[in-house]
């Protein structure tokens, strides 16, 4: 039997692309618990099951493994820090988030996507998670649009969209945080550090801009998601940047390759560019991406 290298073997996994899900439960004492979830998969209509993958590892494992009843929440796309609440915050993780319990006193959380109501149907142990299949109860559903997931990374279809679709209708920037090694590739400019960046043309999308430059410049690497998407409603501008990964570490005439621990001491050409990057290595830091839509007449961050 070949052996498997199980962190080779979860990045396979992570490169499915999967919505995001909260599911909650209630102790029998009545201790609220719930936890972020990928492993969501629908089941069968008639009757109506779907399925989760509570890890054995779960501090609230013994609630999941044994409860009579279920939710689950699916995230719109901005609600990415209710995602990382249930992914990692210690105490109460419904402290600061506005939900209600559902007729079994399951907690719904307000503002996702969906939510289903569950009875437990089966409970099957697979190796370090258990197959969860709940039979759906009741289920309410909007236009929302739901949070990806892939990759270790959080994305959202509207903002690819907007992105996309601004390059049509405003002149604009769009460029990469393009990253090799745990690196990130930067320009130095007399006012400061910049991203490589380039104008947009209307007739042009902006994933297609930033190929087209990034192959002018010799540099070998793949476009991920959007990573924040600026408009500057006054000046009818906008700014859209990608994630980006080299294959290699050469930079072109594009800059150098920083080590993402110095990134944060560096002074960039703009303090949008500079706070953005200062989110972008915290988040580094601590493996979760969040997604930025910002605008300058509201500074909405989504
Ligand atoms: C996007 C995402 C998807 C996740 N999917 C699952 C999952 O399907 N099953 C699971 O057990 N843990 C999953 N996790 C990890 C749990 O959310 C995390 O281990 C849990 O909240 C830890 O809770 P605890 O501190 O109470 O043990 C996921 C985390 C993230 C960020």
């Amino acid at each position: 039997m070949t052996t498997i290298d199980t962190r080779e073997l979860r990045n396979a996994f992570g490169s499915f692309m999967t919505g995001v899900t909260v599911v909650t439960a209630i102790s029998e004492s009545g201790e609220k618990v719930g936890f972020t979830a990928n492993s969501f998969t629908s089941v069968s209509v008639e009757p109506p099951l779907l399925l989760v993958c509570p890890s054995n590892n779960l501090s609230s494992f013994d609630i999941f493994n044994t409860c009579k009843h279920f939710a689950v929440n699916i995230l719109a796309e901005d609600q990415k820090d209710i995602s990382n609440t249930f992914a990692s915050a210690k105490g109460d993780r419904f402290e600061n988030i506005n939900w209600h319990s559902d007729e079994n006193g399951c907690p719904i959380i307000e503002g996702s996507v969906a939510h289903f109501s569950c009875s437990t149907y089966s409970n099957i142990p697979a190796g370090d998670h258990i197959l969860l299949v709940g039979q759906v109860n009741g289920f309410a559903t909007n236009e929302k649009l739901g949070l990806g997931y892939a990759k270790g990374g959080y994305f959202s279809l509207g903002m690819e969209r907007r992105a996309e679709e601004l390059t049509h209708l405003l002149e604009g920037v769009v460029g990469g945080i393009i990253e090799f090694d745990n690196k990130v590739l930067l320009t130095a400019t007399e006012q400061g550090y910049t991203l490589p960046q380039i104008a947009t043309s209307t007739e042009q999308g902006s994933q297609k801009t930033v190929r087209k430059f990034l192959d002018a410049q010799g540099l070998d690497c793949e476009i991920g998601p959007v990573y924040s998407v600026y408009e500057n409603l006054k000046a009818q501008k906008f700014t859209t940047y990608y994630r980006v990964s080299a294959n290699n570490g050469l930079a072109g005439e594009l800059g150098e390759y920083i080590d993402i621990d110095k990134i944060a001491d560096l002074d960039f050409v703009s303090s949008d560019i500079q706070s953005m990057m200062q989110r972008f290595v915290s988040e580094k830091q601590n493996g979760a991406f969040r997604l930025y839509v910002g605008d300058n007449e509201t500074g909405n961050i989504h």
